[in-house]
């Protein structure tokens, strides 16, 4: 079986004023109506033939939000809770720490919270094919075909075939978001996006910390050692957990191991990194308009529209805008504008 453990930390800042500090866009309703994207995550993984029972790594802060939304859709889970923000390399290996308590050789899945997945039965099909190449050493990933050089992804240029008929291929090059230049010749040279998830053996994934990031490796030992348990929860140790370096698992491990693999896979993902993204993967009506809440529109194409609140929000005459409107913040940007939004939020909590 393989053990599921979704990330869910993030804080989603380029989906704002949806996405709060304290009410991440993981956990609201936005790639679909009445299921957010941590509950589709956690019902992805619900085939008992295949996973085992998950594990969630999230803030302390968003404990009850997590709990109160996997008893939505009646998944039970362990929820490993992070005194504070490290990035996602001392959550992975908090991962690995916990599935080795039981099984050194445990099967890990780590898996993004907040992606939207268009054919769940093709996701798990992808996890049953990676097992392989996980089982005989490799860290497993899954390569996205490349719709235009990004520079919010992670790059894997494919190398040799892995033994067995599975499509994936050994990693020759791992590269976290290079910059647009380098993006576009690594996609001419045949490159994938990192999917953001990794299947490895626990024993494996703590081998490469330890080679490449053995201070993560420490904290997080130290951090799960000395964790106390209440219910589901398992708080992590807090001086421990303070001491890991603040750094994702791609720039730890990824882009420095030599044992990573790939699998290409072709099932609609994205991961609904801004607005922009979000329309694309929105149901839209005749006009291309994705409409959201208390809503009217006009003359308006390609757009999307949103009002989580009692805030009646009307657009004429525009395309390809995108409005979201809460109780207390207002935006009107481009379907294009990207990271603008993420700089206007910092800029905004600067300020306070
Ligand atoms: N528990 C926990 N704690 N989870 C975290 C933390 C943390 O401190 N920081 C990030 N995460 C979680 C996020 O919630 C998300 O599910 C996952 O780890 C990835 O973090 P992101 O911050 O969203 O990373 P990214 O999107 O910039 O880049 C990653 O994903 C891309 C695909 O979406 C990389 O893996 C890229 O290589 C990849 O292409
Ligand atoms: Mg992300």
């Amino acid at each position: 079986l393989i053990h599921p453990v979704i990330l869910c930390g993030g804080s989603g800042t380029r989906l704002w004023p949806a996405s709060r500090e304290s009410f991440p866009k993981q956990f609201l309703p936005l790639a679909e109506p009445g299921r957010s994207s941590f509950q589709a995550t956690a019902a992805r993984l619900t085939d008992g033939a295949t996973f085992a029972r998950p594990a969630v790594v999230t803030a302390n802060d968003a404990r009850f939000l997590v709990a109160e939304q996997l008893a939505q859709g009646g998944i039970q889970a362990d929820i490993l809770l992070e005194p504070c923000r490290r990035d996602s390399a001392p959550a992975v290996a908090v991962a690995a720490l916990h599935a080795a308590a039981r099984d050194p050789q445990a099967l890990v899945l780590i898996m993004p919270a907040d992606h939207a997945v268009g054919d769940d039965a093709a996701f798990v099909r992808a996890a049953r094919a990676a097992r392989a190449g996980a089982m005989a050493g490799h860290i497993m990933t899954l390569g996205i075909a490349p719709t235009n050089p990004s520079t919010a992804y992670g790059y894997i240029q494919p190398g040799s075939p892995l033994p067995g008929e599975t499509g994936a291929h050994a990693v020759a090059r791992f590269l976290e978001k290079p910059d647009a230049a380098r993006a576009a010749s690594l996609i001419a040279d045949g490159a994938l996006w990192n999917g953001g998830y990794f299947l490895f053996r626990a024993d494996v994934m703590l081998d490469e910390l330890e080679a490449y990031a053995p201070a993560v490796l420490e904290a997080a030992r130290e951090a799960v050692e000395t964790a106390t348990r209440d219910l589901d929860f398992v708080r992590l140790g807090e001086e421990a957990f303070g001491r890991a370096p603040q750094i994702s698992i791609d720039y730890a491990v990824m882009e420095r191991t030599r044992r990573a693999g790939v699998l290409p896979v072709d099932f609609p993902w994205s991961d609904i990194g801004t607005w922009g993204a979000l329309w694309e993967v929105s149901a839209r009506d005749g006009d291309g308009n994705a409409l959201r809440g208390r809503v009217a529109v006009r003359d308006t194409r390609n757009s999307l529209v949103h009002s989580s609140g009692e805030i009646l929000t009307t657009v004429v005459g525009l395309d390809d805008v995108v409005v979201v409107a809460t109780d207390d913040a207002v935006l009107v940007t481009s379907r294009s504008a990207g990271a603008g939004v993420k700089d206007l939020v910092e800029t905004l909590r600067r300020q306070g």
